[in-house]
């Protein structure tokens, strides 16, 4: 399985043959001026809520690519009438079994407004279950007690958390998310990116290695074998 990291929440996971393109939030993120959009690969674009920077890039990669849009119920509506042709609307608790693997839509902590004001249904995080790895991608959220649920259902290989903390969980919440998940792999995402949401890279570092726990941050197009 292969990583890369496009900024923010943004990652593209080389899975059985598929690339799979998390929150695509790119062209209008200035810590990723050096990613060219328009070479990102998708075969499947998982969308965790609606909130600007995690479908801002959606609709072009998607068009581009023809790659199949993966999120709520609310938000897949939504993007049909904005032009996307292919779609797969999930709900929270629900999983379906991909050609790559299965994805389950879980529980997000957090709130998913649309860029337009339209309702983006309830937020939520993505379970994928495949033979060499089960891996989590939390979307936004809050430290929440359904992350237990998670940890006794999978084995987890991986899981993609937010540290940013103000819009989402911080270091602190993250580490105890990791107990809760029983996860001792961590790439950290949504941090940096705004003023709000800057962290210090050393306690975070410092502070999953005290719950042994390990935080691999990702440089921004960096590609990581997994
Ligand atoms: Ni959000
Ligand atoms: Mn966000």
């Amino acid at each position: 399985m292969k990583v890369s990291y496009y900024g923010h929440s943004c990652f593209g996971v080389e899975i059985n043959g598929r690339h799979l393109l998390f929150d695509p939030f790119i062209s209008e993120n200035p810590l990723a001026s050096d990613i060219d959009v328009d070479q990102i690969p998708a075969d499947y674009i998982l969308v965790s809520h609606g909130h600007y920077d995690h479908i801002a890039d959606v609709k072009r990669i998607a068009n581009r690519t023809g790659a199949t849009v993966i999120s709520n119920f609310e938000i897949t509506t939504w993007l049909e009438k904005e032009g996307v042709e292919k779609v797969h609307p999930m709900n929270i608790g629900g999983q379906w079994a991909f050609d790559f693997g299965k994805v389950k839509y879980v529980n997000a902590v957090h709130s998913s407004a649309l860029p337009d004001g339209s309702n983006g249904g309830n937020p939520g995080g993505f379970l994928i279950d495949t033979p060499q790895c089960a891996f989590y991608h939390a979307g936004d959220t809050a430290l929440s007690m359904d992350m237990q649920l998670i940890g006794r259902q999978c084995d987890l290989c991986l899981a993609f958390l937010p540290i940013g903390d103000n819009f989402t969980m911080g270091i602190d919440d993250a580490v105890q998310a990791s107990s809760f998940l029983k996860c001792n792999h961590v790439i950290p995402m949504h941090y940096d990116t705004f003023e709000l949401i800057r962290i210090d890279h050393d306690e975070a570092v410092r502070k999953f290695r005290n719950a042994e726990v390990e935080l691999k941050f990702m440089e921004i197009g960096e590609t990581r074998e997994i």
